[in-house]
């Protein structure tokens, strides 16, 4: 698509035009929000305060690995809708509705978000207005985050100007993320006066047009929906890893355990993946966020609750550990360890809290000689854990093994070859498929050792 002839026409606050947007942090969120409104005809600067990564977004290149987000960046460029900026008074100046999309990284040594991004991004842009303006956060925040920079920005803004803030909370998924912006499930609205909520309308016309839902709410919903997504998300991963320890106990399958549940409509399929848990850099901390928040509120359950779904994911990569340390007769010292995975999922470079490599650093780290093959997340791994090797191939990974764990699903792993696979390893190997993701039967048939998490197959 190039030229959005249906685009949105409601006035911006400069009056006659359709709003110029500024997007605020050029990560996964800010950069794939920023490329999907030039694709949507709007004239969009991206803003961040890393020059370098400035200097590659203009250059229509994606610092990170994206499906889609390339194509989409390159178009936005080229048309000259899109461009970027270290300078947060330039987008002051350009823009009529702000997208804040700086992370909220857990607070070292706390289950807390650290908000000093959040908060310098707001402070400067309404430091720097020069016109009316509506304020959008997107980052996720602890509820209670955005009435108070609210009340910070009225205090900083200019007086005479139109000044609003809104909560507009993102969802999108890693590797999945272009369509989830330019196509998302619903759209979140919390704290919008009418001018605000009639421009988001204008910004999110396409999608409301095809029947996306459009919830108007106040700043503490907006900013709840979101967490409590990702925890519902985290629970329902939590409680099916729980079920797959009593599974091995009792000898019965997840897998099918959790296909049978999928098919009853209140409980649905997704997210019941019994395996490694979950990682990235967003469950994890938005989990203990809301933990640490609900601790604040005293709403005391939901701290329990949280805790049990933390401990249980975490309790996930020490089971695998245990199984690779057993699998080897009680120690991996000097024992080839091949590791397949490294990103915390597939279709994604991102290694931030990865339980793969988690994993591959823990077996290493007990003596193992482990070789880690990923086919996106090999650089970005080797930043975190240098002292680890990587290979090149899942043939180099399982050369010589002992032990092949499985970290991460990509498609490649579930589609290699068991029989070509085992003439590389070392006879009698055991490959340990710790997100349930291979052919079983075909892994045992080709002469592999399998073993499942909760997997009786
Ligand atoms: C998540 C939310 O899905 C998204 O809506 C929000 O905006 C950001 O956080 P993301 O971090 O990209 O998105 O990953 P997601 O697809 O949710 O997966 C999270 C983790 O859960 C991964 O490590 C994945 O491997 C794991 N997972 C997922 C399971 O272990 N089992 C499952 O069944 C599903």
């Amino acid at each position: 698509m190039t030229e959005q002839t249906d685009a949105p026409t409601a006035d911006g606050p400069q009056g006659g035009q359709r709003p110029r947007i500024s997007v605020i942090g050029t990560g996964y969120l800010g950069a794939t929000h920023a490329a999907a409104m030039a694709e949507l005809g709007f004239d969009v600067v991206g803003v961040d305060v890393d020059p370098a990564k400035v200097a590659a977004l203009s250059a229509g290149e994606v610092p990170f690995y994206e499906p889609g987000l390339p194509e989409l960046l390159v178009r936005g460029v080229e048309s000259g809708r899109l461009r970027f900026t270290t300078d947060l008074a330039e987008a002051a100046a350009f823009a009529d509705v702000h997208f804040v999309c700086v992370g909220t990284p857990q607070r070292p040594g706390s289950n807390g978000a650290d908000l000093r991004y959040v908060e310098a991004a707001f402070e400067g842009l309404a430091h720097h207005l020069t016109h009316d303006a509506l304020l959008v956060g997107k980052s996720t925040v602890p509820v209670g985050t955005a009435a108070r920079l609210a009340a910070r920005v009225r205090e900083t803004a200019p007086a005479g100007l139109r000044v609003e803030l809104a909560w507009n909370p993102e969802f999108l998924r890693e590797g999945k993320a272009v369509a989830d912006t330019l196509t998302p499930d619903r759209v979140v609205v919390g704290g919008a006066t009418t001018w605000g909520e009639d421009l988001l309308r204008a910004v999110y016309a396409r999608s409301l047009a095809a029947g996306t839902p459009f919830i108007a709410t106040d700043l503490p919903t907006a900013e709840l929906v979101k967490v409590s997504a990702n925890a519902f998300l985290a629970t329902k991963i939590s409680f099916i890893n729980a079920i797959s320890q009593v599974c091995d106990r009792a000898g019965a399958d997840v897998t099918v355990l959790a296909d049978a549940l999928g098919h009853d409509v209140r409980i649905g399929r997704q997210f019941l993946n019994a395996g490694l848990g979950f990682g990235g850099g967003c469950l994890p901390k938005d989990i203990r966020a809301l933990m640490h928040r609900a601790g604040e509120l005293g709403a005391d359950s939901l701290v329990a609750l949280m805790q049990d779904v933390d401990e249980i994911n975490m309790w996930q990569r020490q089971r695998v550990i245990d199984m690779a340390v057993q699998t080897c007769g009680g120690s991996v010292l000097n024992r080839r360890i091949g590791v397949l995975g490294a990103a915390f999922k597939p279709d994604t470079d991102d290694v931030r809290d990865s339980p793969a490599l988690n994993v591959a650093a823990g077996l290493h780290l007990r003596g193992a000689q482990v070789v880690v093959y990923d086919p996106e997340a090999g650089e970005t791994s080797r930043r975190i854990f240098p002292s680890l090797t990587y290979g090149t191939s899942t043939e180099e990974a399982v050369a010589d093994a002992d032990v092949v764990l499985v970290l991460t699903e990509w498609p490649v792993f579930r589609t290699a070859d068991p029989k070509a696979l085992l003439s590389r390893a070392r006879p009698g190997a055991t490959v340990i498929d710790a997100r349930n993701c291979l052919p079983a039967d075909a892994w045992r048939e080709a002469g592999w050792t399998y073993r499942g998490l909760g997997a009786a197959r």
